[in-house]
Formats: C-alpha cells, sequence, structure tokens
C-alpha cells in the first residue's frame, strides 16, 4: 500500500517479460527476449519472417510455454489480478489459464471457427471459458458488431464472409473476452490490399480509445503512425527499440536499416 499522499505512479505496467528463451529442438528461436507495457501502449514488433514474431506473441499468450525467463502481469505481481510466472520453474495448467486470461490474440488467418455463426463465434470464450451470461456477451457481441459495421452478420458463417470481415470479427472475437492487453500477429498481411484499410481503421480507433495493444506488423507507414515504440527482431534477439518515429525512420543499427529499407521498396 502506498501512503495516501503520495502521487500516482505515472506509468502504469501491464506487462513485463524478461530473458523469455524458446527452443523448437536445435533451433533456438527466442533468445533473452525483454518486453515491457504500459496501459494504454501500442508497441509494433516488426523483423524478417523466422525472426520469432509470432513465438513471442504465443508466449505472452499462453499458448506457447517458453524455456526460460519471466513474464509479469500487473505493476508487481502481488497486486489484486496481478500475475507472475517463472518458465525456468514448473509452470502448472493454472498459470497458462491465469495468463491466456489476460491477453487476446488476432490472428493473421482469422481463425473463427468455420462451423459457427458470428455471434456463436464471438460468444464462445466469454461464456465457456469465463463463463459469463449469455444474454450479457450477446448484448456485448452485438454491440461490437455494430462497432465494426456488421450487425447484419451476426448469423452469417465465416464463409460467408470476405477476408476484411473475417478479419474484424477476429478483432471482436478478442475485444469481447475484454482482455489487458491485445496481440495482433499480422492482422492484415492475408487480405486483398482493398481490405486492409478497413481494418488498420479498426485497430487504430481502438489505439485511440486507449488499449494496450502489440502488433506484428509490416506496413511501417502505420506503425508509425499507432504505435508508441517500435521493436525490431531478427534471428530471435531485440536488434533494436525505441520510440517509432525514430527506429522507423533513422535506424542505428545496420540490420534495422536494411528492412526498413527493403520492406519501404517493396510498398
Ligand atoms: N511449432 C513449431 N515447431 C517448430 N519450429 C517452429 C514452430 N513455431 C515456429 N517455429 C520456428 O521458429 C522460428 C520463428 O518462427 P516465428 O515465431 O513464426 O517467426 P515469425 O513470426 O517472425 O515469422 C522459425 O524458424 C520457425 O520455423
Ligand atoms: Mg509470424
Amino acid at each position: 500500500m502506498s501512503p495516501t499522499n503520495s502521487p500516482e505512479p505515472r506509468v502504469t505496467s501491464v506487462l513485463k517479460a524478461r530473458n523469455l528463451a524458446k527452443a523448437f529442438g536445435n533451433n533456438k528461436v527466442l533468445r533473452d527476449i525483454d518486453i515491457d507495457i504500459h496501459r494504454g501502449q501500442v508497441v509494433a514488433l516488426i523483423g524478417p519472417s523466422g525472426s520469432g514474431k509470432t513465438t513471442v506473441l504465443r508466449s505472452l499468450n499462453g499458448l506457447e510455454v517458453p524455456d526460460g525467463g519471466t513474464v509479469t502481469f500487473g505493476d508487481n505481481g502481488g497486486d489484486s489480478g496481478g500475475l507472475a510466472i517463472d518458465f525456468g520453474a514448473k509452470v502448472g495448467k493454472k498459470d497458462i489459464a491465469a495468463l491466456r486470461d489476460r491477453s487476446a490474440m488476432v490472428f493473421q488467418h482469422y481463425n473463427l471457427f468455420p462451423h459457427m455463426t458470428v455471434l456463436k463465434n464471438i460468444i464462445e470464450g466469454p461464456v465457456q471459458v469465463q463463463k459469463r451470461p449469455k444474454a450479457e456477451a450477446v448484448a456485448e457481441a452485438e454491440r461490437l458488431l455494430e462497432r465494426v459495421g456488421l450487425s447484419d452478420k451476426r448469423d452469417a458463417y465465416p464463409f460467408e464472409l470476405s477476408g476484411g470481415q473475417q478479419q474484424r470479427v477476429g478483432i471482436v472475437r478478442a475485444l469481447a473476452l475484454k482482455p489487458q492487453l491485445l496481440l495482433f500477429d499480422e492482422p492484415t498481411s492475408a487480405l486483398d490490399p482493398e481490405l486492409v484499410g478497413d481494418v488498420l481503421g479498426v485497430i487504430k480507433e481502438l489505439a485511440e480509445e486507449g488499449w494496450t495493444m502489440v502488433i506484428v506488423t509490416h506496413e511501417l507507414a502505420f506503425a508509425q503512425h499507432v504505435a508508441d515504440e517500435v521493436i525490431f527482431m531478427d534471428g530471435g534477439v531485440v536488434v533494436e527499440r525505441g520510440p517509432a518515429a525514430e527506429v522507423l525512420r533513422a535506424p542505428r543499427q545496420e540490420r534495422t536499416k536494411l528492412f526498413v529499407k527493403r520492406l519501404q521498396h517493396d510498398v
């Protein structure tokens, strides 16, 4: 407990990851990855294919269990709602479930359940996993669908939707979980170019609303626009990090320079 006359901390930590390490067989995919995310902050994670970006997101979301390192949610892990996991020690199912409860992923290929309507896709997590009342979950889903302009798709199946619409449902499904942290894994890279704008527009609005998020993206102009911090990864390590404008417009490391230059040429 802090004394009542002490000022509120200016930044509130949502997540601290330290020394995350992960190998698949002999392939060391993550080596000592550190990430700090504060409430309302948008972090863009960039880097070449195979650099470990997806594995970082999956590790933060409990879809992958790192071999070592720590993840802490909340200011010191001991706060109400705080969570501290040491992957170097024994990690139980409860820890993983607690980790999964704190963030929600938006996947590159949407990953909607094909046999479920849009509405069912959205309420599945809140109702089945979080045990929230169904009526409440439905009302929330309908409100969120309206927000992204998809009210009329409530009873449609994923195959009846465009990629852009499916991804907006994917975003709504993540929001419906009311996570502390949103994780986007190349949310627009599977979309036809004319559908990218709608999805980026929704993500930008979420950033403006104060959602805390990590976005893996190759859309550097977008990253510069919405991200507070950019982290450049290559070969399982963080090569460079800093304010978006600095890393994207005046990178210091050779590898970052090459990557940014190549992507900008591709655009
Ligand atoms: N489940 C897995 N089994 C084996 N190797 C994997 C698995 N997932 C990822 N990898 C390997 O880990 C490395 C990093 O992958 P990934 O995190 O998907 O990178 P990125 O998202 O930056 O493209 C790649 O070499 C990839 O082949
Ligand atoms: Mg990836």
